[in-house]
């Protein structure tokens, strides 16, 4: 038997039911900021993906040349392809650009339990601007669509990748090699760090100084410790995230994040109950388009990662019931058939969702199939009550029965 490759999941109608219902409460937070959605290719040039996006993604890259020879990868992220659709068609537009984006992203990574080789971003990126507000505003929209979804465990830690990329590059750290320290800082791996940062020349000193930034973790008023423009600019976010609601964040400068294009502030959620893969959400500021043809922009975005947000909401005990049919209509007898065939063609076009007994089955059997789809009602025509011009509505929850006309059913279901 063909199973579906290593990594990817199959969804059934249950799920993909569950998985659309939380999507869409998703947009809609989106749309409350003033966000819209854009669709790019699933698959690209790899190029986009190789110029920026740092040695852990290039790893997992799914990447093969077509048959017309081009290097092409499947997207590991939607940054760089939101960005490139910026510089191809929008640049000229009135800035701020905000757009957001759903669908899914491929990294050839170990599968787990909340890790897979296809899984599904929720992301956005406010394109053209840097000031506070802006990662502010960006930051209190994943925290409202988390809320929006119900998650009660989660913690937001914000950081900033400047002052951590200032301070190696200070200590003697070549910027090509910079992502390499930090994914060791990223994992606080100081022990693989140390003899690499050794290699470039850093001293026991600075590199301890360095650990000690990455450990800076707290409140706003860690903040304090926290040279130059920084802390100010921080703590600015911080006072717009509380005006518009968002209290519960944590300062944390060990913030890293896999991706190598941030170069500001820095952000991650995590729902603890998760264990190992337990980030839900990242983002932060960065600058792409340069590196795409395109003159040098500001922006901020995050993606949240839907599937394990969805773990972390089933791991809370949320539970989503599937909505089912409004009802189902079935035929006592052979010549019926044609009256069931337009009583569901009537709910149909008055915007009810009907099915229709198609298998001749009996009645026993048909009802036992109604309540296998969740038919909130049976519609039994019988010759007899259709004489009249009625059917029997069956209450499929209480098995409670009444004789309705046709013509009163869709006012009867919907009302
Ligand atoms: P990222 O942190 O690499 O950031 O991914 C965002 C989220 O996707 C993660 O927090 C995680 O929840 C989820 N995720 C990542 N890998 C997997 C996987 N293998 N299986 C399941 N979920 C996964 C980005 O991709 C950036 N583009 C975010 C961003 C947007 N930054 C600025 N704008």
């Amino acid at each position: 038997m063909i199973q579906c490759p290593r990594g990817t999941r199959d969804f059934l109608p249950d799920e993909m039911e569950k998985r659309r219902f939380y999507e869409n409460k998703l947009r809609h937070t989106a749309g409350t900021f003033g966000f819209r959605e854009i669709e790019t290719p699933i698959f690209e040039d790899a190029e986009l993906f190789i110029l920026r996006s740092g040695p852990n993604v290039l790893k997992e890259l799914y990447a093969f040349k077509d048959k017309g020879d081009r290097e092409i990868a499947l997207r590991p992220e939607m940054t760089a392809p939101a960005i490139r659709m910026f510089v191809n068609n929008m640049s000229n537009e009135p800035k701020p650009i905000k757009i957001f984006y759903f669908g899914q992203c491929f990294r050839y990574e170990r599968p787990q339990s909340g890790r897979y080789r296809e899984f599904f971003q929720f992301g956005a990126e406010l394109i053209g601007s840097a000031t506070p507000e802006t990662d502010a505003e960006v930051i209190s929209m994943a925290a409202s669509m988390i809320k929006a979804l119900g998650l009660k465990e989660y913690k937001f830690r914000i950081g900033h990748i400047g002052v951590l990329r200032q301070r190696i590059a200070d200590a003697g750290v070549p910027a090509d090699r910079a992502a390499e320290v930090l994914q060791k800082l990223d994992k606080k791996l100081y022990d693989e760090a140390r003899p690499i940062m050794a290699d470039m020349g850093v001293t026991d000193e600075a590199m301890e100084d360095i650990f000690a930034l990455t450990e800076t973790v707290g409140g706003v008023e860690v903040l304090d410790r926290v040279p130059g423009d920084v802390g100010d600019y921080l703590r600015q976010v911080v006072g717009f995230l509380n005006a518009m609601g968002v209290v519960d964040v944590e300062i944390d400068l060990g913030v890293v994040r896999g991706l190598d294009y941030y170069t500001g502030m820095v952000f991650e959620a995590e729902a603890p109950s998760l264990g190992a893969e337990k980030q839900i959400c990242g983002g932060g500021s960065y600058t792409l388009s340069e590196l795409f043809g395109g003159e040098k922009v500001f922006s901020t975005g995050f993606a949240i990662g839907f599937d394990r947000i969805l773990l972390a909401m089933e791991k809370e005990g949320q539970v989503y019931e599937p909505k089912g049919i409004d009802a189902y209509v079935l035929s006592v007898s052979e010549d019926m058939r044609l009256k069931a065939a337009e009583v569901v063609a009537s709910l149909r076009a008055a915007d009810i969702s009907a099915d229709v007994d198609i298998m001749g089955r009996k009645m026993a059997k048909a009802l036992k199939y109604a309540s296998s789809i969740k038919a909130r009602y049976a519609i039994i025509v019988g010759a007899k009550e259709m004489e009249d011009g009625c059917v029997t509505l069956r209450d499929m929850s209480t098995g409670d029965q009444e004789l309705v006309k046709v013509e009163d059913l869709p006012a009867r279901i919907l009302g």
